[in-house]
């Protein structure tokens, strides 16, 4: 492991932007001392983009040492200016950047530790055993990410469409405020790669469908990916689940029936042993059915969800909402592969459905064709 950071210039320097928000460069060696050689011990998980680990700085900062996957050289350029993009961007809902390390071969990025981890860890995995996710912790949960999507949508400039929007980029704070993390990174993708023909961003089960099939992406893609983050929040049901058979279902498939018949208590996560407000439940439940829509067009935009989230915005007519449950294509389903997110691990709900909540091979979407032309240029996939 050589030669990283350009430390003989800016080692420990400390950079204030305008945004009067301060992160500094980090040495490879610093960063190799605090995750202890980057030693599995330390490993937090994996992702698409490369390995994350615990570490601790000589001054006692714990930190989050995300690996980047070795990239081209002519990426590097790219890679400071996506970090310095990101360095800007402050809200208290967005995981923002503590800093980072460039080598010739080597790229780092260093976040603060989040020691309630996911919130994937405490749905499916790690904590899935606890009860610690009570009915409150849970409303702060999904007006705290859709504030933090909010923010990136509406606020910052350029505005930035995260299109990973799932459980494992919730992270949580220890008063379980959560941090969204994760975004802007599309644009690291190599110049001449498609998005599309990497598995950068998605996973299927929260990838809205124009942008599964035809790579068509806008704000209202993370819209329904966070219609599928809070179906999972509020049912501690998994977006994709494997039936006995082997048939994949989609929480919006199981989720729709009941919501029809309007048989609320059913879908609340069993591990809430009926403790919820239900008039939340009811607000929050269509909420997320108006989210994963099928047609973009008729979702709300960020800043109406977190209005109707907080009540400030009940949408009278919302009994009459009904849920077009998306049912990916056969096609679709049979290129979900398992998740490789280290805190899910597997436990089983009780019910006997094994999860598969699969990283998504967008690669193969790329060869499938829009049957009716709608979102013909790809061009419009550009984010930021
Ligand atoms: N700052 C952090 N504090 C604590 N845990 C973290 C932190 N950052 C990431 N993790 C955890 O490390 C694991 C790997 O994260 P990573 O972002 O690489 O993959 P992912 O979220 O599963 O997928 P994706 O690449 O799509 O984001 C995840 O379980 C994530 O929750
Ligand atoms: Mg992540």
């Amino acid at each position: 492991m050589g030669s990283c950071c350009s430390s003989e210039k800016v080692d420990e320097g400390v950079v204030v932007t305008p945004g009067n928000t301060t992160w500094r460069m980090f040495t490879y060696k610093e960063l190799h001392t605090a995750t202890n050689g980057f030693s599995d011990d330390n490993k937090l998980g994996e992702g698409g983009f490369g390995s994350v680990y615990w570490g601790k700085t000589s001054d006692g900062l714990q930190i989050a040492v995300k690996k980047l996957k070795a990239m081209t050289s002519k990426a590097e350029m790219e890679f400071a200016v996506e970090v310095e993009v990101l360095g800007r961007v402050r809200h208290k809902n967005l995981l923002g950047l503590r800093g980072y390390c460039v080598g010739t071969d080597q790229r780092l990025i260093v976040y603060d530790y989040m020691p309630n981890l996911s919130l994937l860890s405490h749905l499916h995995g790690h904590f899935a055993g606890d009860v610690q996710l009570d009915w409150k912790k849970r409303m702060k949960i999904a007006i705290g990410s859709a504030e933090g999507i909010l923010y990136l949508h509406h606020e910052v400039t350029p505005h930035i469409i995260h299109r990973d929007i799932k459980a494992s980029n919730v992270l949580l704070d220890s008063d379980f405020e959560p941090l969204v993390a994760d975004f802007g990174f599309a644009k690291l993708i190599p110049e001449g790669v498609s998005h599309m023909t990497t598995r950068v961003k998605g996973t299927l089960g929260y990838l809205a469908p124009e942008y599964a099939m035809w790579g068509k992406v806008s704000e209202s893609c993370d819209v329904y990916s966070f219609g599928i983050l809070l179906l999972e929040l509020l049912t501690g049901r998994k977006p994709i689940e494997k039936l006995p058979g082997g048939v994949k279902r989609t929480i919006t498939e199981w989720v729709e029936p009941l919501i029809a018949k309007e048989r609320f208590k059913e879908l609340v996560d069993p591990k809430r042993r009926g403790n919820f407000d239900h008039n939340q439940l009811k607000q929050a439940i269509y909420v997320a059915a108006l989210c994963v829509q099928s047609e973009p067009e008729k979702r709300p935009n960020m800043k109406q969800v977190v209005g109707m989230l907080k009540g400030y915005d009940t949408r009278g007519n919302l009994m009459q909402t009904r849920m077009d449950s998306v049912k990916y294509k056969e096609e679709l389903l049979a290129l979900d592969q398992r998740s490789d997110d280290d805190d899910d691990d597997d436990d089983d709900d009780g019910d006997g459905l094994e999860e598969s909540c699969g990283v998504f091979g967008a690669m193969e979407v790329q060869k499938m064709q829009d049957p009716y032309n709608r979102y013909g240029n790809r061009k419009s996939s550009k984010h930021i």
